[in-house]
């Protein structure tokens, strides 16, 4: 049986016919950028997010740089992270000006570790990006805890986490901003590249919007330099149609990623991820862990299963980060995760007989 790692040609056929009707009429008026569906998607998204402000943009690496660039980061300034997440965050703060400092993760969740970062704050320590991996929240409450003692801002990496839930609050709106992407391949992805920040803060949203769009206060006058990170009217269009379908594919994936804990339990030689009590996750990959994971993936591509890595090298030891000097070990659990990781295929038109036949390999190629 083929069985891809992502299947969006399913979920874009059973739409086309809700979304080239609007695209049709996007041609006709010509309004490419900005507009009515711009506004018109950002007031859905603040509303699922349950914040006051959403600004959409053309990437969720837009998102996490415009909030860390209003937020002002001077040269040297810190931001402390995780290395086990999509280089986009670090690339966010560096490009913001700050510098990302690493903290290690917690072994069964993959979130940040809340017990490491006391000891990886400084005099210019500024600030905590938690990355949402995988659609679970990182611990916020505890995160939360050390930013007020030391006075620092929380801004979450929501990239993987629509509608994902922390104690009964939407990812996105835990912090002081958060970053979302609708990169295709994200939970709810657009047809093309976009992104969107929400957040409670006036004046942050306010700095955002104008960041996007060259710094601009009204055309053609210009309070800042800024940059092009408008999203524009096709992708909103588009967004605002699969947002009403969200929370049923939500739905799917999280009873898809039950199947798989139900099927897979007490298999020799594989972990599998652990949901905080706290959290309802958005159910992104589902990524288990197992012995000789290089092999495993070749034996389960043989039988036509496609897997993912997320992440195969952590990013302090990327080529990109070797100037921070961070030897192998310098994040043991990141490492030892980074070795054994597995994303299972997990998208909601994934069908029971799928799954079953996934499960069914690996027992066999575990056992
Ligand atoms: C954790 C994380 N952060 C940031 C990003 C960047 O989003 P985008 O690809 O929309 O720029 C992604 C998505 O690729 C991601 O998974």
């Amino acid at each position: 049986m083929n069985i891809p790692f992502l299947d969006l040609k399913a979920q874009n056929s059973a739409l086309k016919a809700e979304i080239l009707p609007i695209w049709a009429e996007i041609l006709d008026s010509a309004a490419f950028i900005g507009g009515a569906y711009v506004t018109a998607f950002e007031g859905e998204f603040a509303s699922l997010t349950r914040t006051r402000y959403c600004i959409a943009l053309n990437s969720g690496t837009d998102a996490l740089r415009f909030i860390l660039l209003a937020l002002g980061l001077n040269p040297g300034d810190e931001v402390i992270t995780v290395p086990n997440t999509f280089i986009a965050t670090t690339e966010a703060i560096s490009q913001a000006g700050g510098r990302p400092i690493f903290v290690d993760i917690d072994p069964e969740t993959y979130t940040l570790d809340p017990g490491e970062i006391e000891e990886a704050i400084t005099p210019r320590t500024k600030g905590i990006v938690p990355v949402h991996l995988y659609g679970q929240p990182a611990a916020m409450d505890a995160i939360t805890a050390i930013a007020k003692k030391h006075n620092l801002w929380v801004v979450e990496d929501a990239c993987q986490a629509h509608l994902a839930e922390y104690k009964g609050r939407p990812a996105g709106s835990l912090g002081r901003a958060a970053a979302f992407s609708f990169y295709p391949g994200k939970n709810l992805g657009a047809c093309g590249d976009a992104g969107a920040v929400t957040t409670d803060d006036p004046e942050l949203a306010a700095t955002i919007a104008m960041l996007r769009d060259h710094g601009q206060i009204r055309k053609y006058y210009h309070a800042r330099e800024g940059y092009n990170g408008r999203c524009d009217a096709l992708q909103a269009a588009a967004l605002s149609v699969k947002l009403k379908h969200l929370p049923q594919w939500t739905a799917a994936r999280r009873r898809h990623a039950q199947r798989y804990r139900e099927l897979l339990r007490n298999l020799p030689g594989l972990t599998l991820p652990r949901t905080a009590p706290d959290n309802l996750p958005a159910c992104h990959l589902f990524v288990v862990q197992v012995d000789n994971r290089d092999l495993v993936v070749e034996a389960l591509a043989e039988k036509g299963i496609t897997t993912g890595l997320h992440y195969p090298l952590p990013l302090h030891r990327q080529e990109a980060y070797a100037h921070l000097h961070l030897p192998v070990g310098s994040f043991p659990v990141a490492e030892a995760c980074a070795e054994r990781l597995l994303s299972l295929p997990l998208y909601p038109e994934l069908s029971e007989e799928q799954i079953v036949f996934i499960c069914d390999c690996l027992k066999e190629i575990l056992g």
